[in-house]
C-alpha cells in the first residue's frame, strides 16, 4: 500500500456552502490558486447543477487549474453528472464525484427508496459518470451510520462498476476515532475488490473529532483525506486541512506516511481563506489561530526561553508563519512591495514592479491595507479582464453627536455620472447608509455588522464587514480604513457593486436562454 495520503480539498464546495454570503467567482479563483500553490492534490470546488454561479466558478477554475486536479460534485443523476462533466471538460485531467446516502435513516426518510434502488443508482452513476472520465470518485453519504453489510455491498459495487476512489463520509460527525477505523479496516476485511480503488475519508466535526477520526482511518488503510482549510464547512464543519498535514508531518515516525502538501504555505492560504470568507478562525485553534504558538504563563515562557522544544513540537515558520508582517498602505514604498513579494516566494522575473506598484497605489487608495494576498491578485489577475466598478464612493462626510440627529453627505461616481446626496439618520453609519441606498437606488437590509481593527498604535485601520440580504441571497462587503464610518460606507458599496454585477449576470443568461428559445421555435 502506497504511503503517500492524498488531500483532497474541499474548501470551496463543503466549506463554502456554509457560508453566509457566496464568494465571487474571481475569490474562489483566487483560492484555488492559493490551494494549487499549497499542493493539494485534488481539489472539489463546486456542485455545479445547484446553480448557474457554481457552474461558471467551476469551468473557470478548471481551465486554470494545472498542478491539482479540479473536481465537481454531483448526486447520483444523470443530470447532475451531465452538468459535472460539462463544467470540467475544459480540464486537461479532472474527477467527478458522485454520491447517494447509504444510511437506513437517509435511504428511508430523505430518499424514501429501498437499500437495492440506491445501490443500482450509486452503480449507475459511477458508470456514466465514466463516460467522461476515468476518475470517478463514489461517496456512501452518511457512511458512519450505515450497516456495514450494506456498505460493503455498495463499496463493491461500485468499484466493480468503475470507481478509481470511494468515499467514507461520518457526514454527521457521529463517529469515535476506534468506532471509525473499525468501519475502515472491516472494509479493507470483506471488500474483495477493495484493492482497485483508493478508500478515502470525509469526516465531519459535529462533537470535535473529525481530524482523530480521520487520523484512524489511515491508519487502518484510507489513503485519502477530505478536508477543507480552517476545518470551515456545514455545521461544526469538516477536517481542517492544516491539522491533518501538520499531525502527519509531525508524527511521520509513528503513521509512516506523508502528503504533498507545501507545510509553509498553510499560514497564509488560512489566513486568505479567513478574509476572503469572511468566517473568523477561533484563537486556540490548533495550528492557525492567533495564540496558536504563544506561550503565556510564566513556567512556560521560562521553558521556551532555555529550549523551545520545552513546549513547542512545531514552530510558527514551518507552516509560513512571518513575525513582524509590515501594513502595506498607500504610505508604503516600492521596496516594501519589493520585499514582501520576494517574501511570499516571487523573483522579479515574475512581475513587472512598476506596473504592480501602481496598480498597487490605486488599491491602497481604495482599500486602506492592501493583503499579501491582494498583491497576488494584482499580478495574477492583471491578465483577466474585470469589469470596472459601477459604484464609486468618492467623498463621505458626517455630522454627529449625543443629542443631535446624525447628518450625512455623500458622493459618488455612478457608471461615470457625479451624484450627491444628504441624509440624517439613527446615528453615523444610518446617515450614510440611506445616501448610499438613495444614490444607487437599493434599498440593502444589513444583517450583520462587524467591526474590527487591523494593525497596532496610529496606524490601526478599522475593519467593517457586513453581510447583506437582497432577493433572498446574502453578499458580503468588507471595508478598510482609518476613518471608520468610511469602512463602513466602503462595505456596503462593495455589497451593492456585488449585487449589481450578479444581476447583470443573470440579465445576460436570461438574454441568451431567451434567444436559444425563440431559436429553436
Ligand atoms: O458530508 C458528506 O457526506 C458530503 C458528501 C457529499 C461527500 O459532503
Ligand atoms: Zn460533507
Amino acid at each position: 500500500m502506497s504511503n503517500q495520503v492524498i488531500i483532497f480539498d474541499t474548501t470551496l464546495r463543503d466549506g463554502e456552502q456554509a457560508l453566509s454570503a457566496s464568494l465571487t467567482v474571481k475569490e474562489k479563483l483566487q483560492i484555488a490558486y492559493a490551494l494549487e500553490r499549497l499542493g493539494v492534490d485534488v481539489m472539489e470546488v463546486g456542485f455545479p447543477i445547484s446553480s448557474p454561479g457554481d457552474f461558471e466558478s467551476v469551468q473557470t477554475i478548471a481551465r486554470h487549474i494545472k498542478d491539482s486536479r479540479v473536481c465537481a460534485l454531483s448526486r447520483a443523476l444523470e443530470a447532475d453528472i451531465d452538468a459535472a462533466g460539462e463544467a470540467l471538460k475544459v480540464a486537461d485531467q479532472f474527477r467527478i464525484h458522485t454520491f447517494i446516502s447509504t444510511s437506513d435513516i437517509h435511504v428511508q426518510s430523505k430518499l424514501r427508496k429501498g437499500f437495492d434502488d440506491v445501490l443500482a443508482m450509486g452503480v449507475h452513476a459511477v458508470k456514466h459518470a465514466r463516460r467522461y472520465t476515468d476518475d470517478v470518485e463514489f461517496s456512501c453519504e452518511d457512511a458512519g451510520r450505515t450497516p456495514i453489510d450494506n456498505l460493503c455491498r455498495m463499496v463493491e459495487a461500485v468499484i466493480k462498476a468503475g470507481a478509481t476512489t470511494v468515499n467514507i463520509p461520518d457526514t454527521v460527525g457521529y463517529t469515535v476515532p476506534s468506532e471509525f477505523g473499525g468501519i475502515i479496516q472491516t472494509l479493507f476485511n470483506r471488500v474483495p475488490n477493495i484493492d482497485k480503488a483508493v478508500i478515502s475519508v470525509h469526516c465531519h466535526d459535529d462533537l470535535g473529532m473529525s481530524v482523530a477520526n480521520s487520523i484512524a482511518a489511515i491508519q487502518h488503510g484510507a489513503r485519502q483525506i477530505e478536508c477543507t482549510i480552517n476545518g470551515i464547512g456545514e455545521r461544526a464543519g469538516n477536517c481542517s486541512l492544516e491539522e491533518i498535514a501538520m499531525i502527519l508531518k509531525t508524527r511521520s515516525e509513528l503513521l509512516g506516511v506523508h502528503t504533498n502538501i507545501k507545510h509553509q504555505e498553510i499560514y497564509r492560504t488560512s489566513q486568505l481563506v479567513r478574509n476572503l470568507c469572511n468566517m473568523p478562525v477561533q484563537p486556540n485553534k490548533a495550528i492557525v489561530g492567533a495564540n496558536a504558538f504563544s506561550h503565556s504563563s510564566g513556567i512556560h515562557q521560562d521553558g521556551v526561553l532555555k529550549s523551545k522544544n520545552t513546549y513547542e513540537i512545531i514552530t510558527p515558520e514551518s507552516i509560513g508563519l512571518q513575525k513582524n508582517e509590515l501594513n502595506l498602505t498607500s504610505r508604503s514604498g516600492r521596496h516594501v512591495i519589493k520585499h514582501r513579494m520576494s517574501e511570499m516566494g516571487y523573483s522579479e522575473q515574475d512581475y513587472e514592479l512598476d506596473a504592480l506598484y501602481e496598480s498597487f497605489l490605486a488599491l491602497a487608495d481604495r482599500k486602506g491595507q492592501v493583503f499579501d494576498y491582494d498583491l497576488e491578485a494584482l499580478v495574477f489577475f492583471s491578465q483577466i479582464h474585470e469589469e470596472p466598478e459601477q459604484f464609486k464612493l468618492k467623498y463621505v462626510s458626517v455630522q454627529s453627536g449625543s443629542n443631535v440627529m446624525a447628518t450625512a453627505s455623500v458622493r459618488m461616481e455612478v457608471g461615470g455620472e457625479v451624484i450627491n446626496e444628504a441624509a440624517v439618520g439613527n446615528g453615523p453609519v444610518d446617515a450614510v447608509y440611506q445616501c448610499i441606498n438613495r444614490v444607487t437606488g437599493y434599498d440593502i437590509r444589513v444583517d450583520k455588522y462587524e467591526l474590527k481593527s487591523k494593525g497596532e498604535g496610529k496606524d490601526a485601520l478599522g475593519q467593517v464587514d457586513i453581510v447583506a440580504e437582497y432577493k433572498e441571497r446574502m453578499f458580503h462587503g468588507m471595508g478598510l480604513a482609518t476613518d471608520i464610518v468610511e469602512s463602513s460606507a466602503q462595505a456596503l458599496v462593495h455589497v451593492i457593486n456585488s449585487i449589481w454585477r450578479a444581476e447583470q449576470v443573470a440579465e445576460k443568461k436570461e438574454a441568451i436562454q431567451k434567444k436559444i428559445r425563440m431559436e429553436t421555435v
